[in-house]
């Protein structure tokens, strides 16, 4: 080829290359209305708002080691979570997706504003990932470090952290993915083959990774006088 012949293959190439991408974007343009609407994007959280109206949320998330009665276990922490997990968990129990009456009657009197409001207040700063797995990952746990990551700290905002969340909080959700409680697809795959001593060893695993997530600071001290 001599260097004229080789400078046309490149343009043609590059022809072929631009209208094959221009056919490309035709072919996938009538398609656009047809598709459903896009959903609104992700509301923006405003924390001080979300602060002044998770009073009464910090009743039990704000108190550390606080116990859900029947059944017995511990109220799950949410400081260190993506704001935007805590929304999609928020949407699940209002929309009848997690089936926990306690956080249903408290996530139907919130607007999606609220919502977004409360998750970016909680969430603090959410936790990031160290890159270093602590210990060895059990076999049972081995899928689920592709979301939730090696050190427990999840690796996009959709899914939720699972480091130094209550061990006996994290059987309870996996019972739950598992018999059907929670509804999410994703999970109940997942959860739907693991053994009641998976799930403990998995729960435990989990529980002791850290940075961990935190129970909320509670913003008042006259508990009684309000
Ligand atoms: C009476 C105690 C109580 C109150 C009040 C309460 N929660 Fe909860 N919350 C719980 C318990 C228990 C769970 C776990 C339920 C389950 O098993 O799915 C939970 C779960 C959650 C979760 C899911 C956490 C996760 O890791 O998936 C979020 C988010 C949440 N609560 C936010 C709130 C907000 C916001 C409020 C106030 C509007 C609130 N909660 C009020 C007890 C409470
Ligand atoms: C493809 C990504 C993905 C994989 C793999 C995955 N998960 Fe999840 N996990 C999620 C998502 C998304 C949620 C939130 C589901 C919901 O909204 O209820 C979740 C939720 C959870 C929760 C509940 C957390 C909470 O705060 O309530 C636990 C516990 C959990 N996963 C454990 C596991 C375990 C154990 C495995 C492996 C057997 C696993 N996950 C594999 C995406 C994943």
């Amino acid at each position: 080829m001599t260097g004229r012949t080789r400078a046309c293959a490149l343009l043609l190439g590059g022809t072929v290359a631009l209208l094959a991408a221009r056919v490309v974007v035709h072919a996938q343009a009538p398609a656009a209305p047809a598709a459903a609407p896009a959903p609104a994007g992700p509301l923006k959280g405003d924390p001080v708002h979300g602060k002044a109206i998770s009073y009464t949320c910090l009743g039990c998330h704000g108190i550390s080691g606080y116990k859900n009665a029947y059944p017995m276990y511990s109220v799950p922490e949410l400081r260190g979570q993506s704001p935007d997990y805590l929304v999609a968990a928020l949407h699940e129990y209002r929309d009848g997706d997690r089936s926990f009456i306690t956080m249903h009657a408290q996530a139907e009197e919130l607007s999606d504003q609220d919502m977004a409001d409360i998750a970016a207040y909680f969430a603090g700063t959410p936790l990031r990932p160290t890159g270093k797995p602590e210990g060895t990952v059990p076999k049972a746990a081995t899928l689920c470090v592709s979301c939730h990551g090696q050190d427990g700290v999840a690796i996009a905002p959709m899914y939720p952290s699972l480091a130094g969340q209550h061990e006996d909080y994290l059987v309870r959700a996996l019972d739950e993915y598992k018999r059907g409680g929670r509804k999410n697809p994703i999970m109940t795959g997942f959860a739907a083959n693991l053994s009641d001593d998976d799930i403990e060893t998995i729960a435990e695993y989990f529980s002791r990774l850290t940075p961990s997530l935190g129970t909320e600071p509670r913003p008042w001290t006259r508990l009684s006088a309000e």
